[in-house]
């Protein structure tokens, strides 16, 4: 196995150095990042104790907050999800195809409709977002076109997602289409807005199989056929999938309207993995801060899990942050060990974070429900303390359908788990139990600003106690 050299950064091929500055439409998919980013985000309320040692766990970790990493060479973002690379190694061929698909839009032309399909973490977001970038370089023909980039994911309805195409494209508070208009009267004003705008529209759904999922094909239908309806303005799809067979759920003519350019995206093995990972260390890290052996345990562990380029970055990140929290000044394998304990816990805090907001409230409901009774509740129960919640927090509540849809959906994300009951004559219902640990997912919640009105109150300090005194979690790097 190859040793692994750490060379200077590598410069961005217009030396103009992080790519993704030239990206903030593009909405990164979700907010992925282990818990600890966001603490440390949020900067450095305490003071140090006099002694000039830290004598309290919120020093200790106020100071290594404060102290300058050892291992990184400056922002940790390089890590990131959202963080953009220059380059994505073999990918070569897939931002080909995509860019040969939307390549008639620069000259102001309907480019067809296009899927992208592949398993998590296989650079489905990166490429689009390369490709969208490098689009936008050719200013001279920026008038062309223009981009929509959202992500299904954090889209709870039809009205919602029209609602945001549409304003993307108000230049003024009069012209926002504001909640509450029937659906027709949304899908008029976005029509007028997108024709105010004109030229070719570039919209990208990501994650389109949860929006399908969630609410039906309907929607797809509206924005298939929006061409015929459009006077000036022209439409061209791009929907990006991890679910390989989402397609089977849609109504053949949207099958076939969405289907007309197709792509595939293979998973990662071991040794691509390696090369991405060697790529993006060199931008992350001093040089030769990472141990032989570091880059290859993270891709192999990766490559085990379908091959996904996100787990095996988030390894790389969470091994740094170990390291550190050790005071090492290396990065080792075994803390590659340490870090992927830790990611699977991870996972559950990383996942609710990203859920779109109703499914936040309707999980925080569910929660607190389970907290009160440490006992299985009934949907009826959830849905009513669902909507007390909704009401508090000044949102409409969804219909009773979509919160038993949510309910399934928290279901395969494998957060909770539903059962039937019967109820005698009042016939079946379900009931929910709590599959994660509540010490970990409430705070996470909570945190979220969507929550934090209803939630409990939690100083900053306690936050970082309660962090520091469990030892399954690391200080907030
Ligand atoms: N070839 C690559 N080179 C460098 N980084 C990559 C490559 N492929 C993926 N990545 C990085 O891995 C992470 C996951 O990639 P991305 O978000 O594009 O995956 P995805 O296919 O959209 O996954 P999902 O289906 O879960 O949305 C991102 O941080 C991305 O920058
Ligand atoms: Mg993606």
């Amino acid at each position: 196995m190859p040793n692994f050299p750490v060379d200077p950064p590598a410069q961005s091929p217009d030396g103009s150095g992080s790519a993704n500055a030239a990206n903030p439409a593009v909405a990164p998919v979700g907010d992925r990042h282990p818990v600890g980013e966001s603490v440390n985000a949020s900067g450095n309320g305490g003071a140090p104790s006099p002694t000039g040692s830290p004598s309290s766990a919120g020093e200790l970790l106020d100071s290594i907050l404060q102290s300058k990493s050892e291992l990184f060479r400056g922002s940790r973002e390089v890590l990131r999800d959202s963080y953009v690379p220059n380059r994505l190694p073999h990918r070569e061929q897939q931002i080909r195809q995509v860019a040969e698909v939307l390549a008639p839009a620069l000259r102001g032309e309907v480019p067809s409709n296009l899927l992208i399909y592949g398993k998590i973490g296989t650079g489905k977001t990166a490429v689009v977002a390369q490709v969208r970038q490098d689009m936008l370089r050719r200013t001279d023909l920026a008038s062309h076109f223009t981009f929509v980039s959202l992500n299904c994911g954090n889209i709870d309805t039809p009205y919602s997602l029209l609602q945001t195409i549409g304003n993307t494209f108000a230049k003024n508070e009069p012209d926002r289409i504001p909640t509450g208009w029937s659906l027709d009267r949304v899908q008029a004003s976005m029509r007028r807005l997108m024709d105010a705008k004109g030229g070719t529209i570039l919209l990208i759904l990501d994650e389109i199989d949860r929006l399908v999922a969630r609410s039906g094909d309907n929607v797809l239908y509206t924005l298939s056929q929006l061409n015929t309806e459009l006077e000036v303005a022209r439409l061209a799809l791009v929907g990006i999938s991890n679910d390989l067979k989402f397609t089977n759920q849609l109504d053949t003519r949207v099958r076939s309207r969405l289907n007309e350019e197709k792509i595939l995206f293979p998973p990662y093995d071991a040794v691509q993995l390696q090369d991405i990972l060697r790529e993006r260390a060199r931008e992350a890290f001093r040089e030769g801060v990472v141990d032989p052996g570091v880059v290859e345990r993270c891709a192999a562990y990766a490559a085990l899990e379908n091959g996904d380029a996100r787990r095996a970055l988030a390894l790389l990140r969470l091994s740094a942050e170990m390291a550190e929290r050790d005071r090492a000044k290396r990065i080792t394998p075994d803390h590659v060990v340490k870090a992927k304990n830790r990611l699977e816990q991870d996972i559950i805090v990383e996942c609710c974070r990203t859920l779109p907001p109703h499914c936040k409230v309707l999980l925080y409901a569910i929660l607190q429900s389970y907290e009160r009774r440490r006992n299985g509740v009934l949907t009826g129960e959830v849905y009513d303390s669902y909507r007390r919640l909704a009401e508090r927090l000044g949102l409409q509540p969804l219909h009773a359908r979509s919160i038993s849809n949510y309910v399934s959906e928290l279901e395969s994300l494998g957060l909770i788990r539903a059962t039937i009951v019967s109820r005698g004559r009042g016939g079946r219902t379900r009931e929910i139990i709590v599959d994660v640990p509540l010490s970990e997912t409430m705070p996470a919640l909570e945190e979220d600003p969507l929550i934090a009105p209803v939630g409990r109150p939690r100083s900053r300090g306690q936050m970082l106690l309660t962090n520091f005194d469990n030892p399954n979690r690391t200080g907030p790097f």
